[in-house]
């Protein structure tokens, strides 16, 4: 497993913190991995009703390791994404600082999703030559439309918190310092709920989604995968090793 990812339960909410602050919690293999046991073992326990994602006041994640992108590929990060949509738990998010890719990607298979006023939301898959990842080139035209996801996905603009709020894609924007105790807040409030009925709204409330969600993922990863290969993406990824401007 990852001491990078640590599990906790509190009043059968668990908690699954990103935990690499020297990499501004960039999630490599080990931690997917870990993330992937945890949520496994939120399916199966059930003093474990909710699930909350959660990094450090100033950082959620800077998305995958760019590091790993440019070694042969782990499938981790891809089993990480098909996992999500089938979570039957709900799953809560509090998010301060950054949320880079796969930091923003996830939030839209969360449940309830909390802003701190410090968070950012960012989709850089062109910038590094890539395509879009979790069903995201699906989701978000439908969540936010169709100009607006061309603005964060084409143009991979930064989302502040009370953008991402007036477009619907978050629950709320919460003070600096106070996001995670809101978050874990909500979700101990599910987690007090039927849980029988929660789980079944939340599959009802997805239902519509979950044959076009699977299909785009397969989509995106084809491309994504191929991607990763082709000679824009290994410049832009050398060139953020490299600290330097990428040349295309
Ligand atoms: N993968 C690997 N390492 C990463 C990383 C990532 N996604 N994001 C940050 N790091 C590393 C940096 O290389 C740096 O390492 P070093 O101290 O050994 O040089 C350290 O984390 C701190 O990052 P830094 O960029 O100096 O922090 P910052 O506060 O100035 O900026 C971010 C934070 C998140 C805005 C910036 O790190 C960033 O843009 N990261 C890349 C995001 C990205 O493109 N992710 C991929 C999405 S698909």
């Amino acid at each position: 497993m990852s001491e990078h990812i640590v599990v906790d339960v509190e009043e059968r909410v668990m908690r699954i913190r990103l935990n690499r602050p020297a990499k501004k919690n960039a999630i490599n293999g080990d931690m997917y991995r870990a993330m992937i046991a945890a949520l496994e073992r939120a399916r199966t326990d059930v003093d474990v009703r909710a699930i909350l994602f959660v990094g450090s006041e100033t950082c959620f994640t800077s998305g995958n390791d760019i590091g790993d992108f440019l070694q042969p590929r782990s499938t981790a990060g891809a089993d990480f994404i098909r996992t999500l949509p089938q979570v039957e738990k709900p799953m809560v998010a509090a998010v301060a600082g950054p949320a880079v890719g796969i930091g923003s990607t996830l939030l839209l298979h969360c449940d309830l999703v909390y802003l701190s006023e410090n968070a950012y939301l960012k989709l850089p898959f062109v910038d590094l030559g890539l395509v879009p990842e979790a069903a995201s080139s699906l989701l978000l035209p439908r969540i936010i439309g169709h100009a607006r996801a061309s603005q964060a996905l084409l143009l991979g603009e930064i989302l502040k918190p009370d953008v991402a709020y007036a477009w619907g894609l978050i629950n709320e924007v919460v003070p600096v310092g106070q996001v995670e105790a809101h978050a874990l807040s909500k979700a101990k409030l599910l987690a007090a709920r039927a849980p029988a009925a929660v789980q079944a709204t939340k599959r009802l409330l997805r239902r519509a989604e979950a044959a076009s969600i699977a299909e785009t993922m397969n989509l995106e990863l084809v491309e994504f995968t191929a991607r990763l290969t082709s000679p824009e993406a290994r410049e832009a990824l050398q060139a953020f090793m490299e600290k330097r401007a990428p040349q295309f």
